[in-house]
């Protein structure tokens, strides 16, 4: 039976990847640490590793994992940002992904979070839990009457057009490949236009060298005062001090993240016993319109299966040496 190392997990992981395992096809061992290069040494005898998205695949943990004799890494994510492709292709390490999995789980969580900001949502609960059914403060705008800018209209893009047809908002897209999916559910822009024109800017595009660091000073500077900005995609996406910066002045209104630059060493933890070391976003939370998740716009049931289902699929197809189209080169 193939072995394999499984990295990142929590116990909801493992009850998902079992049952997926069943009946057991491979040892599937779990860890609860990071794949990086502190932690290596957990890779010894198996034939692949499994990794989510703050393992940090670099050039020197694929050359060990090579030298381990690992010829598979089965993501348990869509995004891939955190793996060195080129090294990897070049060791001859496949990498697959998961690319598919219901990705309205994302939509409908960047949804909640752009409804919970603008109806204060959180503010709201927390009087009410104390009696307190004063409305002073709470009053947000229609959604039905807003503009709302889609960046990447892939497939969570899409989802989110999708679910945000439905209030009957004035809807933009901007992607560098447009497709007839999203012109039938919105309007596509250049860039400048959408941050002119939206309301809401919610960002579906991938962590790239051009999209890192999009929503920055420059681009803040070109939208509407008061804007709310929602980020499920990745962290690095948005310039944090600029973020920040932009909230101190009033051009950012709300501001919903799923995702931060620097999550890997937070995220995925309890770490309410400890001392926020990082003070950007440690100053973001302290802000009212501020809503930061911990990256769980992934986090339904159906992804979890969709999820589990095909790490295993990715699997199977590499030791058969087959492909299933979730290969990365
Ligand atoms: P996808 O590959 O279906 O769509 C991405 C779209 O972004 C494509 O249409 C592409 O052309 C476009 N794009 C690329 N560069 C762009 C740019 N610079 N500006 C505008 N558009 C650009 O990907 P999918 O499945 O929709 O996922 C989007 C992102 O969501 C992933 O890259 C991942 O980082 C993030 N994600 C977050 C999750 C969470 O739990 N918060 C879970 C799953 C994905």
């Amino acid at each position: 039976m193939k072995k394999i190392a499984v990295f990142s997990t929590k116990s909801y992981d493992r009850t998902f990847l079992d049952e997926a395992n069943t009946p057991p096809r491979y040892q599937l061992d779990y860890f609860e640490t990071r794949l990086r290069p502190e932690t290596l040494k957990l890779v010894e005898g198996y034939d692949g590793v499994s990794c989510f998205v703050n393992d940090k695949v670099d050039q020197s943990v694929l050359e060990a994992l090579l030298a381990e004799g690992v010829g598979i890494i089965a993501l348990r994510c869509a995004g891939f940002n955190n793996v060195d492709l080129e090294t990897a292709q070049r060791l001859g390490i496949q990498v697959a992904r998961v690319p598919n999995y219901s990705p309205e789980s994302v939509a409908e969580h960047a949804v909640a979070m752009m409804l919970t900001l603008n109806r204060k949502i959180t503010k709201a609960y927390n009087r009410v839990k104390e009696h307190n059914f004063d409305l002073e403060g709470l009053m947000g705008f229609n959604l039905s009457q807003a503009t709302v800018g889609i960046i990447g209209t892939g497939k969570i893009g899409l989802a989110t057009l999708r679910a945000l047809k439905g209030f009957g908002c004035e809807l933009l897209c901007h992607d560098p490949y447009p497709s007839d999916a999203g012109r039938a559910l919105g309007e596509y822009v250049p860039l400048d236009e959408l941050y002119r024109r939206s309301d809401v800017i919610s960002l579906h595009c991938p962590l790239t060298e051009e999209s890192y660091h999009l929503i920055n000073q420059q681009s803040l500077a070109k939208m509407k005062p008061g804007v709310m900005i929602i980020n499920t995609s990745r962290g690095a996406l948005v310039n944090a001090q600029d973020a920040l910066d932009g909230m101190k002045q009033g051009r950012i209104g709300y501001l919903g993240l799923d995702v931060y630059e620097l999550e890997g060493d937070l995220f995925f933890r309890d770490l309410s016993d400890q001392v926020m070391h990082d003070d950007v976003f440690a100053l973001l939370l302290s802000y009212p319109n501020v809503l930061v998740t911990g990256h769980q716009g992934y986090f339904t049931r159906e992804a979890l299966t969709e999820i589990a289902q095909t790490t295993l699929a990715n699997l199977d197809a590499h030791f058969a040496g087959d492909k299933t189209g979730n290969e990365l080169f």
